[in-house]
């Protein structure tokens, strides 16, 4: 590991450049400048990034500017950014010295203040997330096409547990009646085993991706349920002894109506197709762990209930082991109280808690087109009240947190929202976002 390098920030007083016209302007070595009765007093604070040490954060703390415009330059004579409320971020490509410039354009002139900076671009590599704790996993969702190069060296780095984000689905796998699809899904099992990671099967039955000839599906009811539970047994048992756990059922419960959702599955099998499917999992594997999952089990406290409702049936039979409470949620809420409701019901019955799909949204409304520092230190705090939230559970009920992809640039979220987002850990270059030393302090 390279140890993090500290950075020297050289500060030179300074190059003021004034343009004066009718009023007579004065400077100090603080780079106070008194225009006449517009008194403004430029000054300006640079952090270079731990996380990215080509990256820095400009805060501009001049006296007296507000209402007049301003911009940066992070190189000399370089583009014009522009000076919005709130400190910028600007990512070098490379090491090297170079001029900052704050301009602000004061009524009669520009008024300058201008400081050098070095760059080493040294890679920062943070201590690993798995190493923080042994009394839970920590896990990634991954695809069989991001297992090398610098995924894997993250991989490697944090993670020792894997969950499929769609390869082990349904609609990947079961491609016709008679033709399970292993592929993609023993080339992400296979590099877990490999490499002593966890697996989390991910996951069985999901009214979202019914393969499109299933839709179609002419047997009787009774065939098809033959069907689910062939294809169960077969995925369950190839699986055996390299996946840990499998999320048997997604998303089974309905968000308006708080009841059962209305799948092909319900449909053809009937009300008591959970129990069937679940009976079916824990034929094919009895050591396997078999989870339920789903999403807003924090936010609403009625689909929560509905949920632990679910959970208890099969529990009372000895057909689960443990629930996942998807937590794709957003820097201010669901509330902290909210998220302990979810490790408080799971505690009481016994079962193990997996934060199966950890994403911290920072644009819920929509109001940022650039990642800003004070979204990226909610998110940082949001992470870590989630991992104390589930550090404090009993050991006997932690099971895992998964992080739902990477990069920023690879997850889900914009796509399913329409609008940009970065809810993950990693920049898009593969450094560690605050969000992952967020998740650290809360271990610490
Ligand atoms: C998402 C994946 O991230 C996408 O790549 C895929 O296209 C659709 O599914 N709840 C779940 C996950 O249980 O399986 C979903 O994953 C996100 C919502």
């Amino acid at each position: 590991m390279i140890p993090y390098k500290k950075i020297i920030m050289k500060k030179y007083c300074v190059y003021l450049s004034l343009i004066i016209t009718t009023f007579f302007l004065s400077c100090d070595k603080n780079d106070d400048v008194d225009l006449d009765d517009n008194q403004i007093s430029i000054s300006f604070e640079i952090e270079i990034s731990k996380e990215n040490t080509l990256r820095v954060i400009a805060n501009n703390t001049s006296v007296g500017s507000s209402g007049l415009t301003s911009y940066w330059q992070f190189t000399e004579n370089g583009e014009q950014v522009p000076d919005i409320a709130g400190p910028e971020m600007y990512l070098y490509t490379a090491s090297g010295e170079y001029l900052v410039t704050l301009t602000i354009e004061g009524p009669t002139g520009d008024i300058k203040k201008s400081q050098t900076i070095i760059i080493t671009g040294e890679d920062y590599v943070p201590p690993a997330l798995k190493d923080a704790t042994d009394k839970f996993s920590v896990g990634m969702a991954v695809r069989s096409g991001r297992l090398s190069g610098k995924h894997n060296e993250v991989l490697m780095r944090d993670f020792n547990n894997l969950t499929a984000e769609y390869e082990m689905k349904m609609d990947q796998m079961f491609k016709s009646q008679d033709n399970i699809d292993f592929t993609a899904a023993d080339a992400i099992v296979n590099y877990g085993v490999a490499n002593n990671m966890d697996i989390h099967g991910h996951t069985l039955i999901w009214h979202n991706t019914v393969p499109d000839w299933m839709k179609n599906f002419s047997g009787t009811n009774a065939e098809f349920e033959t069907m689910i539970e062939n294809y169960i047994t077969t995925v369950v048992k190839r699986y055996s002894g390299k996946v840990r756990s499998w999320d048997v059922i997604n998303e089974a419960i309905d968000d308006g109506s708080n009841s059962l959702r209305n799948s092909i599955f319900k449909l053809k099998m009937g009300d008591d197709y959970v129990e069937k499917c679940y009976q079916f999992a824990r034929n094919a594997d009895p050591n396997v762990l078999l989870f339920y999952n789903d999403y807003n089990v924090a936010a609403s406290d009625s689909k929560r209930a509905a949920i632990f409702s679910l959970v208890d049936g099969l529990k009372a039979k000895n057909l689960i082991d443990g629930l996942g409470a998807q937590l794709h949620i957003s820097i201010d809420s669901p509330s902290k109280a909210n998220i302990e409701a979810v490790v408080n019901g799971t505690i009481s019955r016994g079962l193990l808690m997996h934060f199966s799909e950890l994403d911290i949204r920072v644009n819920p409304n929509n109001d940022i087109t650039t990642l800003t520092e004070e979204r990226e230190i909610a998110q940082q705090n949001k992470v870590k009240e989630v991992v104390e939230i589930y550090d404090a559970m009993p050991d006997a009920n932690k099971f895992a947190i998964t992080i739902w992809g990477m990069r920023d640039n690879e997850s889900w979220l914009p796509d399913f929202w329409g609008n940009p987002e970065w809810g993950l850990f990693y920049n898009s270059d593969f450094t560690a976002k605050k969000a992952h030393a967020g998740f650290l302090e809360a271990l610490q």
